[in-house]
């Protein structure tokens, strides 16, 4: 039984990382989708919308769920007995701060392995905060985000 982590702040879900979710899903037994509270962050959407948007997004996938975490990434994992962290390298410029992370990681706890997956390189320059501006300024994001992202995303620019 391999158990892993892909943790993001997910404000909002891509298709991005719903891809990288997909290869992971594929690679282990059970993929747990753990979505960052950090109160220092100022997210457009609560923890709660995170999670319940990325659920909905999850039909075919069986061996994933999701859940939300705060503190340290490594302390959330060991609880969870996972054996690895799952993070997402789109392009080149990912991998100087991922691997910091990575290697940060590793020190606090050497048992937990980071693994990194390239989503399909046509999301190589999604990212959630250019899909926030779009939206913000009215633009068409559906092909960036899921259908229910895209909805939320209009929902709460129109009333803002
Ligand atoms: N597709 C699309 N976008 C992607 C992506 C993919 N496959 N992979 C990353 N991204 C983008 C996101 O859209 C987001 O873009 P933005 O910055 O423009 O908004 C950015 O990359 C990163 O977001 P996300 O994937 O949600 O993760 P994150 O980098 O915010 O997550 C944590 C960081 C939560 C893993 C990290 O802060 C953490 O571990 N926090 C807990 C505290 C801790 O342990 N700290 C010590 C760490 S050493």
């Amino acid at each position: 039984m391999k158990r892993c982590i892909y943790p993001g702040t997910f404000d909002p879900f891509t298709n991005g990382h719903l891809d990288v979710l997909q290869r992971a899903a594929q690679l282990f037994t059970h993929v747990r989708v753990a979505v960052a509270i950090d109160s220092t962050k100022k997210a457009l959407f609560t923890p709660e919308q995170r999670v319940a948007l990325i659920r909905a997004n999850l039909r075919g996938l069986p061996n994933v769920d999701v859940v939300s975490f705060e503190g340290l990434l490594v302390e959330f994992a060991r609880q969870q007995k996972s054996h690895a962290i799952i993070r997402g390298l789109r392009a080149l410029s990912d991998f100087e701060f991922e691997f910091n992370m990575a290697l940060m990681n590793r020190h606090l706890e050497p048992e937990i392995e980071t693994i990194f997956v390239m989503p399909n390189e046509s999301y190589s320059y999604t990212s959630s905060s250019l899909v926030k501006q779009i939206a913000k300024l009215g633009g068409d994001v559906r092909k960036f985000v899921p259908g229910n992202v895209a909805r939320a995303l209009r929902k709460t620019y129109a009333t803002k």
